[in-house]
């Protein structure tokens, strides 16, 4: 099937799992804008790709937007979902992931779909899960359909694939601890952007590379800057850091002021939850420069293209897929979810 997209799903290739942007081919990254940005256009967003199909949204973390997206999308394809939320599973008696996930397969579930606090650990489901494991925001690792939804975003805000590329896109606060910016950093700078990271000094810790200029200088990031993505400030990270939350807001917080050395009309996105008055101000947030509830409208839209890419043939390709061992980041502590 072809989809609505002018790129077959066949030449895309089959998507096992998504739990990085890194893995997409750029076929498969292209199948995934085109289709989303058609349905962003047409409405057009039900079919069905997963009828008689079961998804677990297993989210051992809070979400508002991936999750509830996650569901309508599913639900868009003809799946039935099932929300597992661990503090009412038995992960509370001390089940672990790998076995929480053995059961899924035990009933039935052909898609899963997980946040969790460690990251790696969709790597881990992905090893003992006989269908399509999706990975909604693991840890400080990565969040792969938000920076895919963020690339539709700004894609679609200056008019096209050729028109982002050489743009300069600034992601600005706490870098360290973001898997969005993880994420963002490799989709944008495959996309040809510019990308600079903005933040303290101790938020930019290791994440020197050649692909990506850093500074601790709000106005160097924004200085012709022609996106602006703001991260939230994690409250329960600012404890011991280099950095009080006054002065952040004063070193730090996005406001229209000091956009004006931005490029006339640059945008302003967020992959939320926003602090307005901390990162950013309430003005620009909710301003004609921001393109944050454009990012959740394309989540529904993208994560309806991924899970219909997917198309998980569960036990039919499991055994087949199990005999190739998944690797999982070596840096991620995984010590209470791969027992
Ligand atoms: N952007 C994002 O991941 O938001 P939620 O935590 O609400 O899903």
């Amino acid at each position: 099937m072809s989809g609505m997209s002018g790129i077959p799903r066949a030449a895309a290739g089959p998507l096992r799992h998504l739990l990085d942007v890194d893995q997409l081919s750029p076929a498969q990254l292209e199948a995934i804008l085109v289709r989303a940005g058609e349905l962003r256009d047409t409405g057009l967003m039900r079919a069905d790709d997963l009828r008689g199909r079961r998804a677990a949204l297993l989210f051992a973390e809070p979400s508002t937007r991936t999750r509830l997206s996650f569901e309508i999308a599913a639900r868009n394809l003809g799946a039935e979902t099932f929300l597992v939320e661990p503090r009412s599973s038995s992960m509370v008696k001390g089940e672990t992931l790998a076995d929480t996930v053995r059961n899924f397969n035990a009933l039935g579930f052909d898609l899963l779909v997980l946040r969790h606090h460690r990251a790696g650990a969709p790597y881990v489901a992905a090893r003992y899960f006989d269908g399509a494991v999706v990975n909604a925001g693991d840890g400080w690792h990565a969040h792969p359909t938000q920076a895919l939804l963020d690339l539709l975003t700004l894609r679609r805000a200056f008019g096209g694939e050729a028109e982002l590329r050489g743009r300069k896109v600034v992601i600005v606060g706490d870098v360290l601890h973001s898997r969005v910016a993880r994420s963002n950093i490799q989709t944008l700078t495959r996309a040809g952007v510019a990308v600079w990271l903005c933040g303290p000094r101790g938020w930019l810790q290791g994440l020197e590379a050649s692909s990506v200029t850093l500074t601790t200088q709000l106005a160097d990031g924004l200085r012709d800057a022609d996106a602006v993505m703001g991260l939230r400030v994690q409250r329960e990270r600012m404890h011991g850091s280099a950095v009080s939350a006054d002065e952040y807001v004063a070193r730090y917080q996005v406001s229209e002021e000091r956009l004006q050395i931005a490029r006339p009309g640059a945008f302003y996105l967020h992959p939320g939850p926003i602090n307005e008055g901390v990162e950013v101000t309430r003005e620009v947030a909710r301003g004609p420069r921001s393109l944050v509830l454009e990012q959740v409208r394309n989540g529904v839209a993208v994560r309806t293209a991924v899970l219909a890419l997917l198309q998980p043939a569960a036990h039919a390709r499991a055994a087949q897929d199990q005999a190739t061992p998944r690797a999982i980041p070596s840096t991620r502590d995984l010590s209470s979810v791969a027992r």
